[in-house]
């Protein structure tokens, strides 16, 4: 007998969907700029699932691979408006160019008038929380509450001054000192009395989660700050029925660690050592340059290596692993980064071997189908009633938010069968576990 299909109920994406970000800098402007030359035909969206990935739906003989955009009602690029807020006064034209990825006369030229429109609302920012930017694009108000009411505001004017149906948030700004959380992230009541109370423990990044919470908009975030990943974000998510996650996208050299390390324990092979550098100019590369921001990042990219190779499980293979991130900020290179990895591996008997890796990499290329997929997911997950944390996009994260008590997953093999499954569970297609015993005559003795 077929297996009866029961999905979730999903409502569809009709109307517009607004695409609010945090920060108009590199990530920004190359996802926005990006997604108008595909709508106009003058490019592809190289990087995106939600545009360009199929999924396999039923056994390999069925033949059923439609594109994800086929399968699951995602919103179209089509329907896609923009805002964003930056404590820089520089519209997306102006911002594009600064941040130099894109070639200026083949993709940002083309759409200036498009690109000029979209000016950023002043943000909700704080030298002290990025000490290497000045900003003259500021909200001022007396207390963070009086600033967290005013990114509300802009939410809701938005809504209604663009027309959109639905909103999505995606924090694509910069990174902040390093924070822990602490009683003032508990709960909802401790949270608000310390915005009143102006509360160094709330970094400008909280508040816009709040103010998008409370407005009812998913929020993603793209950089390692706390953010959303506070229990008091993780509970009002979960009342207010709104889907969250986190943290840092997953671009360049962690997308790589996060391929080769578990290559490495499937094969039973150990690590002595991973060592990894970067040169990087862009405004990133000088904000991360600052010690107390580097410590948010570095804590970020450290962590998978241990989740992924389970030293505990294995002490002969991952008990002694010395694992080194650095990032240097280098004018010269603008935003193409390049990140060296040496690796000091050890096979049969224990005999040393090496691996290195050199990625020149453009990091804003890479982030910017994150953000097109993560906006339209988000928006997706909304539509379909899910929830608080949305562990089934970790692949788009390094340091993935998981609910209380679970490890996060790392390796991007898993997180992407993790990602698919969970919409064929949506739409009620069954999971695919690649046994594969179905196609062989033993499978009914
Ligand atoms: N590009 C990548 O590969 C990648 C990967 C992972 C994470 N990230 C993270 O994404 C973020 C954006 O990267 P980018 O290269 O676009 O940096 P960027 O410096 O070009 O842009 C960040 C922008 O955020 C603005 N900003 C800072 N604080 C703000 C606030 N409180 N409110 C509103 N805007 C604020 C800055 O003025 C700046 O224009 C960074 O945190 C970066 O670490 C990037």
């Amino acid at each position: 007998m077929p297996q009866q299909k029961t999905g979730r109920d999903i409502a569809p994406a009709t109307g517009k969907l607004g695409v609010m970000l945090v920060g108009l800098g590199a990530v920004s402007t190359t996802f926005i700029a990006g997604v108008e030359n595909v709508r106009r035909g003058r490019a592809l969206p190289i990087g995106s699932l939600s545009q360009m990935a199929t999924i396999r739906l039923g056994k390999r003989t069925d033949k059923r691979v439609p594109k994800l955009k086929d399968f699951v009602p995602l919103a179209d690029l089509n329907q896609l408006v923009f805002a964003a807020w930056d404590p820089i006064p520089d519209d997306a034209y102006t911002a594009a160019l600064k941040a130099g990825v894109l070639d200026r006369h083949e993709h940002v030229e083309p759409i200036k008038d498009f690109l000029q429109h979209i000016k950023p609302m002043p943000a909700a920012f704080d030298q002290y929380y990025v000490k290497r930017l000045q900003g003259t694009n500021v909200k001022r108000g007396k207390t963070k509450r009086e600033l967290a009411e005013q990114l509300r505001e802009d939410i809701r004017a938005f809504k209604k001054t663009a027309g959109v149906a639905r909103v999505v948030i995606v924090w694509c700004a910069s990174t902040e000192i390093f924070l822990t959380a602490g009683p003032a992230h508990q709960s909802l009541a401790a949270f608000e009395q310390a915005m009143e109370q102006n509360d160094p423990s709330i970094a400008p990044s909280m508040l816009y989660a709040y103010a998008a919470l409370m407005e009812n908009v998913p929020f993603a975030n793209g950089a390692p700050n706390l953010t959303v990943d506070l229990p008091v974000m993780e509970r009002l998510a979960e009342e207010r029925k709104i889907p969250i996650g986190g943290k840092d996208f997953k671009t360049g050299q962690t997308m790589m660690k996060s391929v080769l390390a578990p290559a490495l324990k499937a094969r039973m092979l150990g690590l002595a050592g991973w060592y990894s550098t970067n040169i990087l100019g862009n405004r990133d590369g000088e904000v991360l340059d600052d010690p107390e921001s580097f410590k948010t990042k570095e804590e970020s990219k450290l962590g998978l290596l241990e989740h992924i190779l389970q030293p505990e499980l294995y002490p002969e293979l991952y008990g002694k692993i010395y694992h080194k991130v650095r990032i240097n900020y280098y004018p010269p290179r603008g935003d193409n980064k390049e990140g060296w990895d040496n690796i000091d591996i050890f096979g049969w008997l224990g005999y040393p071997m090496q691996i290195k890796v050199d990625f020149l990499c453009r990091d804003s290329i890479l982030a910017a189908p994150i953000v097109l997929d993560l906006a339209l997911f988000f928006d997706l997950a909304h539509r379909a009633g899910l929830s608080g944390i949305q562990e089934w996009l970790s692949f788009y994260f390094k340091g993935p938010q998981t609910a209380p008590g679970l490890y996060p997953e790392h390796d991007l093999f898993i997180q992407h069968t993790k990602l698919k499954n969970t919409l064929r569970w949506m739409m009620g297609e069954e999971q695919i576990t690649h046994l594969g015993v179905e196609y062989y005559e033993y499978a009914d003795k």
